[in-house]
Parts: C-alpha cells; sequence; structure tokens
C-alpha cells in the first residue's frame, strides 16, 4: 500500500510547493499536482506543512551512564520523544572513555542505540585523546559512517590544545569529514568560577557572569584561525552570542568555511532565568549560558540571512531533583544541559516562523537540509525530492498547544519551556514510508535505523 500526501504545502528544497506527494515503501515516489489516490492510503494534508523529517544535529543521552550525574533520556526515551516532536534522525554525541579507542565507543553507542532508538541515528565522535592510533582510526570511522566529530576547548576532563585541534582538523578533513568545537575560553571559565566563588557568589545566577560572551568570543576567533591555517572547512557548535556569530561572520568575509549551529534555547531564553528564586535556576544551567535579549535578536537576524546554517538542541537532559540539585551550594557543580530534543520544531516554529522573524522555508533548511549536508545524508535525508527517504513531519499550523513537563515523552522531570503557548503541533510522522506519529500520538516505537553516513556536501 502506499501513501498519498494531499493538498499540503511541501518545503521542497527549491521552495514551498503547493503539490501531492505518494511514497512507495521506503521512498519518495511522486510529487506533483493531482496525483492518482487509488491503491494508496490517504492523508489530507490541506492547510498543512510538509516537511522532510526533522535532522536534530546534537543530542547527548545516556551521557555519564552510571554517574551521579547521568543524563534522564536513554535512548529509548530521549529518540522517543524526538520522533514525538517530529525529528526523524538525531546525531548523537558517542565518546570514549579516557585513554579508549574511538572503535570502543563506537561499540558502546551502538550496544545502547540499536534495537532502543525509535527515529533513526548517527553518531558524532568526541576527540579527547589524540595520538597515532586515534588518527589511524578515522579511516575505521569512516567506513563505519562516522564522518563527524568534536573537540572540546572547555572542560578540563575533556579539553584539547590548540595544537591537537590543529592537527585533527587536518586528519578529518583529509578523510572527508567535518569537526565541531565547543568553543568556551577553559581557562578563563576556571577563572571566571573562581572568581564569583572569591565574590561569596555560589548560586545559579553566578554560571552566565562566570563565562561572559567574550569567553565564547574568543574562542570561536581562536577555533577559525586554527581551522584557517589547518585548511579545512570547520564547524561551530551551540553559539549563543552576537559576538560569536560575529566571529563566524567575519571570518567568511576573509573567505573561510565556517558552519555555525545554534540551538532553540538561545533563541527563546535568556539570563534573567538564573535568577528565579528556589533554585529554579539550575534548570537552566547549560554551557554555553543563556544569554541577553540582544544576542537572540542578533542570533534571529543571523538565521534569516542563513549564517546561521543548523539549528540542533544539544539536549542533554538532567532531572532537577537530585541531579541539578548536586549544584544546590555551589553552582559550579550543577550537571551543565537542558531537554529540548523534543520540542525544537514548535518551538522554531512559533518564535521564527509564526512570528515572522524565519519562513518555513529556512526553517526546513536550518531543521532538516543543512544537517543532512553538512553531515553526509544529503539528499537521502533532509529533502523531498523523488528518490529520497520518506521520513516526512507534517505540520498543522491551525492548532498549538502549551508545553508543560507533564504532557511530554522526554523523560525528565522539567522543560525549560514550561507553560509557552505554541502556535503549531506536529500532526503525522512518517518514517521510511511508515506512518510513526499519527494525529499527535506515536503509534509505532523502536523503529530506528542506524544512518551510515557519508563525507560532508559543503555548500559555502
Ligand atoms: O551544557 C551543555 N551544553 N552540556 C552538554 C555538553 C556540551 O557541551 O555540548
Ligand atoms: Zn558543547
Ligand atoms: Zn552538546
Amino acid at each position: 500500500m502506499s501513501i498519498l500526501i494531499k493538498n499540503g504545502t511541501l518545503l521542497c528544497p527549491q521552495g514551498p510547493v503547493q503539490a501531492d506527494l505518494r511514497v512507495e515503501g521506503e521512498k519518495i515516489a511522486a510529487i506533483g499536482p493531482a496525483l492518482p489516490e487509488a491503491d494508496c492510503q490517504v492523508t489530507d494534508a490541506a492547510g498543512k506543512l510538509v516537511f522532510p523529517g526533522f535532522i536534530d544535529t546534537h543530542t547527548h543521552f545516556e551521557m555519564n551512564k552510571g554517574k551521579p550525574n547521568e543524563t534522564a533520556d536513554n535512548w529509548a526515551t530521549g529518540t522517543l520523544a524526538a520522533l514525538a516532536g517530529g525529528t526523524t534522525t538525531v546525531l548523537d554525541f558517542a565518546e570514549p572513555e579516557r585513554g579508549c579507542s574511538l572503535e570502543s565507543a563506537l561499540e558502546t553507542w551502538h550496544s545502547r542505540a540499536d534495537g532502543n532508538a525509535s527515529c533513526h541515528y548517527g553518531f558524532h565522535m568526541t576527540i579527547k585523546d589524540w595520538n597515532p592510533q586515534i588518527k589511524a582510526e578515522l579511516k575505521e570511522m569512516t567506513a563505519a559512517g562516522v564522518t563527524s566529530y568534536k573537540v572540546y576547548l572547555a572542560y578540563d576532563n575533556l579539553k584539547v590544545s590548540d595544537g591537537v585541534a590543529y592537527e585533527v582538523i587536518q586528519a578529518v578533513g583529509e578523510e572527508g569529514g567535518i569537526v565541531g568545537c565547543h568553543c568556551e575560553n577553559g581557562d578563563l571559565v576556571t577563572a571566571g568560577i573562581a572568581a564569583r566563588k572569591a565574590a561569596g557568589d555560589f548560586s545559579p545566577a553566578a554560571h552566565p557572569l562566570s563565562r561572559p560572551d567574550g569567553v565564547e568570543a574568543e574562542a570561536i576567533h581562536r577555533w577559525l584561525c586554527i581551522a584557517e591555517q589547518a585548511g579545512f572547512p570547520v564547524n561551530v557548535v551551540h553559539i549563543s552570542t552576537r559576538r560569536g556569530m560575529e566571529a563566524v561572520e567575519s571570518a567568511r568575509r576573509r573567505g573561510q568555511k565556517v558552519y555555525a549551529e545554534s540551538c532553540p534555547q538561545y533563541f527563546l531564553l535568556d539570563d534573567s532565568l538564573y535568577s528565579l528564586p528556589d533554585f529554579e535556576g539550575a534548570k537552566f544551567v547549560l554551557s554555553p549560558p543563556l544569554r541577553k535579549k540582544g544576542d537572540q535578536d542578533f542570533l534571529w537576524e543571523a538565521l534569516s540571512k542563513g549564517e546561521v546554517d543548523t539549528i540542533g538542541t544539544d539536549h542533554c537532559s538532567f532531572n532537577f531533583k537530585g541531579v541539578k540539585e548536586l549544584g544546590r551550594e555551589d553552582f559550579s557543580q550543577i550537571p551543565n544541559g537542558i531537554p529540548g530534543t523534543e520540542h525544537r520544531p514548535v518551538l522554531m516554529y512559533t518564535a521564527g516562523v509564526a512570528a515572522g522573524k524565519i519562513t518555513a522555508h529556512q526553517m526546513m533548511k536550518a531543521l532538516a537540509e543543512n544537517p543532512a549536508r553538512l553531515f553526509g545524508m544529503y539528499p537521502q535525508k533532509g529533502a523531498l525530492v523523488v528518490g529520497s527517504d520518506a521520513d516526512i513531519t507534517i505540520i498543522d499550523p491551525h492548532d498549538g498547544g502549551v508545553l508543560t513537563a507533564a504532557a511530554q515523552h522526554q523523560n525528565v522531570d522539567y522543560t525549560p519551556y514550561e507553560g509557552m503557548e505554541m502556535k503549531c503541533r506536529v500532526d503525522t510522522v512518517l518514517l521510511s514510508g511508515e506512518p510513526a506519529v499519527s494525529r499527535g500520538q506515536v503509534v509505532k516505537t523502536k523503529q530506528g535505523r542506524y544512518v551510515h553516513r557519508g563525507p560532508s556536501r559543503f555548500w559555502r
């Protein structure tokens, strides 16, 4: 049985198109006006927006497994939540234990995800150690479908030196992959935390003060200078500030190929939340931290100009009770991260498209097409074109609802977006041609498959 999506507005690569779309098996088989209904299960999408399934470029499921600061979402709950919210593929960060191989991390992540995932998935690989053995493993990673990496310039247990960053960019670039970077100056973060504590400030409100915008901007500028010398395109993940985006834009003006990711929290939430009473500010502790309204305005403008390429969530969910609370007496002990993979599409639609800041087509590019291109999945994923995978998300812009922790699929005891009114609803999701969400309800679980990715396709 084929599926016919009729009368929808299709967000195609060239722009919105009023047309029908037929799915046969796992693929998109036809797009055009008035396609025949014979032998088809018909979904009427009149008044609705039909997107290629959204891709979350940035999740952390089962992070810190077995430790007191373990994340609340495992692979089963995290991918189910993503699917319920219209995301059909997530890219999660595999992370080797110190001194261990990349292959060991890949095995661990497969053992957690395979058979448990409700949406499709791939893995970025975190580089902590750098030595000839790890370098030699890059070829095996490419063969295994891992073509993107992350390095950190902050966090004592993760950060690499500038020299290592340079070598990683070159080695990965020669493999046709891309390296993303967590850009904060680790030494300045350490100094900032010490300064807040010396001032007697141990509350969550100290978190953004300990890592101000210059901490990010310096690291982005440095990362881009390193990449320029290494001679390969790079990605900057979770950009939070105007000054950080300006560093990206000025590198581009110099002719550098740089890709920029940001996240819904940096567009919708600001640093006033850290001053909430009763330790509630801890719910918003992530790094980089939430910023000022002026940063939000700058990011929206950058997104509308096509300067922000991808929107991921950095979903890293810690329960408030018992886990965020590890930092009740000391903000620097609050586990860093917030949930979001379920709500990214409705948030970006509501605050972006419905508010007139971006178009639905720009939203499609940042949440589906660009992630697929940058991370070696295009046009298999991220595109409504004949022959592509039938991962499809239909959004109803005439319905809505209020986001609450009580109603979410994410397995965490809060949402940073509690009480926010949404101007749309995820109606239907097809995963590889099969209905997985129908009228807003998840109807199929654990059908997610590993996505074996190829080289990046650069468009800048
Ligand atoms: O606070 C954050 N972002 N936690 C997740 C890890 C990371 O840096 O992406
Ligand atoms: Zn990071
Ligand atoms: Zn992250």
